[in-house]
This record gives C-alpha cells, sequence and structure tokens, in this order.
C-alpha cells in the first residue's frame, strides 16, 4: 500500500518530499528535547487515603487549568491489558498490504477505517504526516464492536476491554474534575460523555525527524481525551508559547483538555495545542481514546460559573455544530475559538 507511511518508511533513507514541512513549521532541532517534569504524574490511589484525597483533586485541576494535561498512575486498570491491547494494536501496523488494503478507506463516514497523513489540520498545510491510524467508535460496545479488524484475532477482545476500562476512568476523571470545580459530581456523567472514539495512531521511525511531524499542533475537540502511549516519547504541548516534551509512562495514562471541557468550564480549565514529532530509532504506537458529548447535545458555559461579574464567555451550540466547523476550518485552534466566543 503506497499510501501507507507504515508499508514503506522502513525502507527510505530520506523523507520524501511531500512529508517535508516548511522551515518554520517544521520541529528542527525541537524534535528532541529533554522531559519537561513539570506536567503532573497523578496517583490515583491516593484517593482512598481521606487525608490525601482533598489534595489529589485539586492537582487535577490545577492541572487542567495550567497544562490542560497530566498523567495517571494506580488508575486501577490492569497493567497486562494495557499492554496486550497496546500489542494487539501494533500488529495491526505490521499486517500484510493485502489487509491494509481491505481496511483503507478514504471515506470519513466509514466508521472503522485505516487511513493515513492526508493533511487534516490548517497547521500541516499541504504536508502529509509521518502516521497511519486506524479509528472507530468504541462506546457503547456492543453498537461498535462488530465493524472493528476481525485480525488480529484478539483485536476486539483487548480493545474491547480496554475501552470499557478507559471510560470508567475517564468518568471516574470527569467526576472528580466535576468535585474540584463545584459542579455536582454527576454533571458529565450522560449526553455530555455519551460518546468515545479511539484512534490508534502508528507513527513508524522516520530517517529525519527534524523535517516532518507525526501530528501537527492542533486541540482537541472533544470533551477530554485519555491517551495510552509506550515507551516511546513523542508528544509534546505547547506551554507558554514554548514546546515541552511529555515523558511516556508505559504503565499511566495521559489525560487532556479538549475544547468542549474549556468551554463548559467557561475557560477555566485550558484545551492546550500539542503535537506528536517522530524519531529516527523507534517506531510508536498511541491509542487516543475521545471521550465526546452525544452530536445534539447543548454545549455551554455551566451555570455554576456565571455570575453577573463573570459573563459566559462562550456561545452555547450544539456539540454537532462544533464538529463540523472544526472539520470545515481543519482544527485551526484560533479560527474555531473565535467563533465560539459569546
Ligand atoms: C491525537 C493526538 C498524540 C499522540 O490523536 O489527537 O494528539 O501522541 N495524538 O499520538
Ligand atoms: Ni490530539
Amino acid at each position: 500500500m503506497e499510501k501507507l507511511v507504515s508499508s514503506w518508511g522502513n525502507n527510505v533513507k530520506s523523507v520524501p518530499e511531500s512529508y517535508i514541512f516548511p522551515p518554520e513549521l517544521r520541529p528542527g532541532n525541537n524534535h528532541k528535547i529533554p522531559f519537561n517534569t513539570s506536567i503532573p504524574v497523578i496517583d490515583l490511589s491516593e484517593l482512598e487515603n481521606d487525608h490525601h484525597r482533598f489534595q489529589t483533586i485539586q492537582t487535577i485541576v490545577k492541572a487542567s487549568e495550567e497544562f490542560g494535561f497530566f498523567q495517571v498512575i494506580n488508575h486501577g486498570i490492569d497493567i497486562n491489558l494495557m499492554k496486550e491491547t497496546r500489542n494487539v494494536m501494533k500488529e495491526v501496523f505490521e499486517m500484510s498490504d493485502e489487509y491494509k488494503r481491505k481496511l483503507y478507506s478514504e471515506d470519513p463516514l466509514k466508521p472503522c477505517r485505516l487511513h493515513t497523513s492526508r493533511p487534516t489540520h490548517a497547521t500541516d498545510g499541504n504536508q502529509h504526516l509521518w502516521r497511519d491510524y486506524l479509528n472507530h467508535p468504541c462506546h457503547p460496545l456492543e453498537e461498535w464492536q462488530h465493524l472493528w479488524p476481525q485480525n488480529p484475532t484478539k483485536y476486539r477482545e483487548y480493545v474491547g476491554a480496554c475501552s470499557v476500562e478507559v471510560k470508567k476512568l475517564a468518568s471516574r476523571i470527569l467526576r472528580l474534575i466535576s468535585e474540584g470545580l463545584g459542579l455536582k459530581c454527576e454533571y458529565f456523567d450522560k449526553e455530555l460523555s455519551g460518546s468515545m472514539l479511539v484512534s490508534v495512531n502508528h507513527y513508524p521511525a522516520c530517517p529525519e525527524p527534524s523535517l516532518t511531524l507525526g501530528v501537527s499542533k492542533h486541540s482537541d475537540p472533544n470533551l477530554i481525551t485519555i491517551l495510552l502511549q509506550d515507551y516511546v516519547s513523542g508528544l509534546q504541548v505547547l506551554h507558554h508559547g514554548q514546546w515541552i516534551a511529555v515523558e511516556p509512562l508505559p504503565d499511566a495514562f495521559l489525560v487532556n483538555v479538549g475544547f468542549q471541557l474549556q468551554i463548559i468550564s467557561n475557560g477555566r480549565l485550558k484545551c492546550s495545542d500539542h503535537r506528536a514529532v517522530t524519531n529516527s530509532s523507534d517506531a510508536r504506537t498511541t491509542a487516543a481514546f475521545f471521550v465526546a458529548p452525544l452530536l445534539d447535545c447543548v454545549i455551554e458555559p455551566a451555570q455554576a460559573f456565571i455570575d453577573e461579574h463573570h459573563p459566559p464567555l462562550f456561545k452555547s451550540f450544539k456539540y454537532k455544530d462544533f464538529r463540523s466547523y472544526y472539520i470545515a476550518e481543519k482544527g485551526d485552534t484560533e479560527v474555531v475559538m473565535k467563533s465560539f466566543l459569546a
């Protein structure tokens, strides 16, 4: 499959022209920056200790305000399930070209498809990205699982089990955020977090990581994202105008605030721009679980954050209208944000 980087990326000594970003957009020397340790790693087992519970919730809220990112460990999801899920996801990209051809589609409406580096964000210009991905909905499981790949043979089993656990983890985190912000604890429980999609991203090792990107600068359009990483680094977050590198912790999940959570919190929580860089020695596979509102759900700043001194900063809209606009504007953060300001 000549379109998929995973089919030829390992055999080239240089990056093809169409993958080279203009100098101002390429990572350059920033493809290799030291890990930033200020993005907190939060131990969720501390929640069981009455003395530490309050502090843990405060740390989650503070990280969501300051970075829009944090990692969680001791989250209750079986480490072995995480490992098996990663393995079966990696296998997808090692399958034959014949297999990939059947799964590949250019139709964005197809619920389960393998796809590649077509520019999707405003910040890619016309460049291709050094990434292939498989995406499909994963909640409610019964509705979607039969559409997923039947090969690798354990794909449905592991990804299904992991999706159920990740959805529970997301709900738990949303309840903690609600508590920390002073919303009623079940605020996000129903329609606001009613759907979940997974994007299994695969970034093959790249001969010239300074010239290209795996994912260009963007913010996630959904409510909250839970990212399963392996031990290979690549994710960078834009913080006060500087790119900072996130340490990959294979036993942790990385959590990030999406546009909808920023809007509902009336700007208190921050959805930060981020990107993925490649590296020359290791392929990297991640799974981004995008928890999102149902399409007809009305999104607006929660009443709890609004009074005469704090007017709503954002309009009220249907999530599906936001999604269409985000896609039409190729996820350009500034343009999208501006048009949903009150
Ligand atoms: C995404 C994303 C980052 C990564 O899929 O939205 O930001 O490290 N992925 O794979
Ligand atoms: Ni993202």
